[in-house]
């Protein structure tokens, strides 16, 4: 295909969206070989592509600008003056300059001496072992590891700016890892959207934002694309797990080159997974963008509107559904391989809940979305309800759990789910802390996994899914169970490991999942950043400094591993990836947040009090009264 043809076809996919959103929900607007194309050409000019670029509209400028020869280079470069300016624009006004002031000013703090936080941590070390006779050795200790901290950080920086992949001459992600050693890169040479978010935010954190801003343009651009695996095409809507920057040559041009965008829904990812999380969190970012640069044009232009939408009909569809939790194959996240997580598993409605109230805030009133901002507000209470009630445990409960009867046939049934009480493992028994208590990991009929999922409970106080007390107890729990769930390097996935034949059956003997690993019960150090955000949140922020001195021991010592092994996280995993991008950006953005905390707003959702009074109005009503037929009027519209 000759470039201008392709250039014209991208052109043609772009203006319905510029003027019906309908057509977004028509299938045929996919380039066949799924990719957004740049093309290098040497010596052709290609003013048709110019033209182009110009007649649809500026705002779709950096977008087109992926089909600039090469000869027209400085359009392209044209085209970044322009997104620099769109940073300066919102840097002079609003969050943008309150924040990179107040950063400098915290960061010259931190320069000088240790941040409060740390410094509390050092003391009380140093109280309980030097005896106090030497009172200059401690301050040389705390002087040292500010020094050491100091330098950690800096190499972060550097590492996570050496992971920055460019397309058509603009950053647009980072990759998953960059290790220089490893052989068998599989897929970790892609830029990954979930990898991406604790990136994303280290770079709107110090105030830089066309990376973000660039990143959710072009992976909007990849959600509409066709996608199939066989021949089946999955939902509408779905967002890549990740993509890759590949550079071919040009078709019947041997003198030519062009970048392609290449995503990967699913269709390519070992065990074919569907990433459930990816739109999810690309809406998060979205909101933290918009609230940390000021810039709200990005969140309010037409294509990003419908690619929210999209995402939101995506999960609101309809289906056979009991529960208004969403319901997904094992995989379909972070864990992205068989770990018996299918169903509906907690990280998944954390982040659902959290995209919900954060698409709520972004959407732009207009009647032909009533419907689905109904539906949205609907599925929050449901949701919030649910998880609140069902997915709960702590002491209490669990000895209610003990205790129930089953097989109860009725609409009052205590045992709603008919958990047969010999579930209850004994690991369960010893481990429950007297203070503190947890959202379980997954919830099925006759069927609680019990396990602690560190993600989806740390989410959920992010996104206040559970109550303020809840969210205290998890953290009490924490507290509690240091010793397992941080132990030699933060932050354990999941607590306890599948072991013997729980481990054979459910994840197929994975020799890459076996027991205190990678998935299963290993330690993950981006999981740092969501730690540090929940604690943020609840004002005791003291907890995640306290992990992340535990992980300044030895994460630039061992290469930012992707994660660590065995009961303590004593080994660097055995297949773990070195300088893996979302350690380094995980570990920076907790450090920019303790730092200033006021910054975690970007990211932290407030209990909302509408939600609060129709979610008492859930608990209060009676369920045999809502039996008959069905009306418009009995769901809780907030
Ligand atoms: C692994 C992880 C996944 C991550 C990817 C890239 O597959 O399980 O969560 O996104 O690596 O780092």
């Amino acid at each position: 295909m000759a470039a201008s043809e392709a250039i014209l076809q991208v052109c043609v996919g772009f203006v319905p969206h510029l003027y019906s959103s309908g057509s977004y929900f028509s299938k045929s607007r996919s380039d066949s070989r799924s990719s957004i194309r740049y093309r290098k050409r040497r010596g052709a000019s290609h003013l048709k592509v110019l033209k182009c670029s110009i007649s649809i509209s500026s705002q779709f400028s950096h977008v087109l600008r992926g089909n600039v020869a090469k000869t027209q280079l400085r359009y392209a470069k044209c085209n970044c003056q322009q997104s620099d300016s769109a940073s300066g624009i919102s840097l002079e006004g609003g969050n943008g300059a309150w924040f990179v002031d107040n950063a400098k000013e915290f960061s010259t703090i931190n320069g000088n001496t240790p941040n409060g936080l740390e410094f509390k941590e050092f003391s009380s070390e140093k109280d309980v072992t030097s005896n106090s006779n030497l009172p200059n050795n401690g301050f040389i200790t705390d002087t040292l590891q500010t020094v050491f901290s100091d330098s950690i950080e800096d190499e972060a920086w550097e590492l996570l700016r050496e992971s920055i992949v460019h397309y058509c001459g603009n950053p647009v992600g980072t990759i998953a890892a960059k290790d220089p050693n490893s052989s068998n890169v599989l897929n970790y040479d892609q830029v990954f959207i979930r990898d991406f978010i604790p990136s994303g935010i280290a770079f709107l954190l110090k105030g830089e934002y066309d990376l973000v801003r660039n990143f959710i343009l072009h992976t909007l651009q990849l959600q509409s694309w066709e996608k199939t695996m066989d021949c089946h095409s999955p939902g509408q809507g779905l967002m890549p797990a990740s993509f890759k920057v590949r550079t071919v040559p040009l078709d019947g041009d041997d003198s030519a080159t062009e970048e392609i965008l290449d995503p990967d829904f699913g269709e390519a990812a070992i065990g074919r997974v569907a990433p459930v999380d990816s739109g999810l969190w690309w809406i998060i970012l979205l909101r933290a963008y918009g609230k940390c640069s000021g810039d709200l044009s990005v969140q309010e232009r037409i294509d990003v509107q419908t690619g929210i939408k999209m995402i939101l009909r995506l999960c609101l569809a309809d289906g056979f559904d009991m529960f208004p939790t969403l319901l997904v194959t094992d995989g379909s996240c972070m864990i992205d391989r068989r770990m018996g997580i299918h169903g509906h598993p907690l990280e998944i409605q954390a982040l659902f809940y959290s995209a919900l109230l954060c698409a709520r805030e972004m959407l732009a009133p207009e009647d032909g979305s009533a419907d689905l901002v109904r539906a949205l507000n609907n599925r929050l209470v449901a949701l919030s309800f649910h998880i609140r009630e069902y997915y709960w445990i702590d002491m209490r409960k669990l000895n209610e759990i003990y205790r129930y009867k089953t097989e109860e046939y009725s609409y009052d049934a205590v045992n709603k789910f008919n958990i047969y009480p010999d579930q209850i493992s004994p690991w369960l028994v010893e481990w429950m802390p007297k203070k503190g208590g947890y959202l379980i990991g997954n919830l099925q009929p006759a069927h609680m996994d019990f396990r602690f999922f560190s993600l989806g409970n740390l989410w959920s106080i992010v996104s206040s899914l559970v109550t303020v007390d809840q969210s205290h107890a998890i953290l009490d729990l924490i507290e509690a169970k240091w010793s397992d769930l941080v132990a030699d390097m933060p932050f354990k996935i999941c607590y306890p490991a599948l072991e013997g034949q729980e481990w054979q059956i459910i994840t197929g003997c994975d020799p890459k999942n076996t027991p205190w690993s990678y998935h299963n019960g290993g330690s993950w150090p981006t999981l740092l950043w969501q730690l540090t955000v929940a604690c943020i949140k609840m004002n005791r922020p003291e907890i995640a400094a306290r992990a992340i001195a535990v992980a300044e021991k030895r994460i630039s010592k061992d290469k930012w591993p992707e994660y660590y092994d065995t009961k303590r996280a004593r080994f660097i995993g055995k297949q773990a990836r070195l300088f893996q991008t979302w350690s380094i950006a995980g570990y920076l953005v907790s450090k920019l947040l303790l730092a200033d905390p006021s910054a975690a707003k970007i990211l932290i959702i407030e209990e909302d009090s509408e939600l609060v009074n129709a979610f008492s109005c859930a608990i209060s009503s009676n369920p045999r009264r809502k039996r008959g037929p069905k009306s418009s009027q009995n769901s809780y519209i907030v």
